[in-house]
């Protein structure tokens, strides 16, 4: 378990690089290669579609939601390696994304990419100011690292209500937000599995959809709530046996990489998506 000198607002850097900067190499031996780290989609696809398309279909879900096209600007919060934002530009003819990321390995790797129509920030959400407005924001797999467990409620709501008005303000006021984050379901909080709190996610808090609700109120309507569970308990299957065929290839030595933990974390993943302990909720949000 990893040692917080501080809790830091809304998301701590030591507890993100503790999970983020594993290596670059290891997660790309079983991710997509769009090195999405964040439930597929099946929805519309057919059930056995395989992970990379599943993967591209959240992908343009989240594009059509704030309805990504020609000459937009928008803002990736949390955005991983960048896929949502290669796949904004590419098919969606967005001219300029941001991202932002509390991982050094993964600036490393948007920048590497080359691309003049994407830039990537190392900075946590709280701390961001942007020199002028977006079009629309897009966060997948972020929000999960905002709050802190020893936070109360209502502290935990104050920092969600503080995310959304930052959202608000990044984009003056006006805009489409997409949103996608593992949220309680019928698990209580206290109930949160020990292993997954101290060796996977230190120092992070799921929300309550009830959370959301309250956090967001009169900030922005929402247009869309969808609670796709199932989407991650059959992504962090297709995640697991793919970890297990890299070592079988040896492109990752268990020697040298955490598989077990990670196998074990993804395993339990997958069970508490499908007894609904835990859900995935993609909701899209306007300000009008
Ligand atoms: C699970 S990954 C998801 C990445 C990407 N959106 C995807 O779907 O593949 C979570 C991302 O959120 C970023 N992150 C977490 N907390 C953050 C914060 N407080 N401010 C900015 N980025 C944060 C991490 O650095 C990481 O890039």
């Amino acid at each position: 378990m990893i040692q917080d000198e501080q809790i830091e607002f809304g998301g701590s850097a030591a507890a993100i690089r503790h999970h983020y900067d594993v290596g670059n190499d290891f997660y790309s031996a079983w991710l997509d290669p769009s090195m999405t780290y964040s439930s597929a989609m099946w929805d519309g696809l057919s059930k056995d579609a395989p992970l990379e398309e599943a993967q591209q279909r959240k992908l343009d879900y989240h594009a059509q939601s704030v309805g990504a096209g020609e000459g937009m600007r928008i803002l990736d919060v949390g955005c991983g390696w960048g896929g949502m934002m290669r796949n904004l530009r590419r098919t969606h003819g967005v001219a300029e994304c941001v991202g932002l990321t509390l991982s050094e390995e993964q600036l490393a790797y948007i920048r590497q990419l080359g691309d003049p129509g994407i830039g990537a920030v190392l900075s946590n959400w709280h701390d961001y100011r942007p020199d002028r407005p977006f079009d629309a924001i897009i966060s997948v797999g972020a929000f999960e690292h905002f709050a802190h467990p020893q936070q109360s409620v209502e502290e935990r709501r104050g920092v969600y209500r503080e995310f959304f008005q930052a959202c608000r303000d990044w984009m003056a006021g006006k805009g489409r937000l997409s949103l996608q984050t593992i949220a309680y379901g019928r698990m209580s909080p206290e109930d949160a599995n020990p292993f997954i709190a101290n060796e996977i996610f230190p120092a992070a808090e799921l929300p309550t959809l009830e959370d959301i609700v309250v956090a967001s109120k009169g900030l922005f309507r929402i247009e869309r709530l969808r609670d796709d569970g199932l989407d991650y308990a059959r992504t962090c299957e297709m995640w697991s046996n793919r970890l297990r065929g890299a070592v079988r290839g040896g492109v990752v030595d268990p020697a040298i990489h955490p598989v077990e933990k990670y196998s074990r974390y993804l395993r339990m993943s997958a069970a508490g998506f499908r007894m609904r302990k835990i859900g995935l909720l993609r909701i899209a949000f306007a300000t009008e």
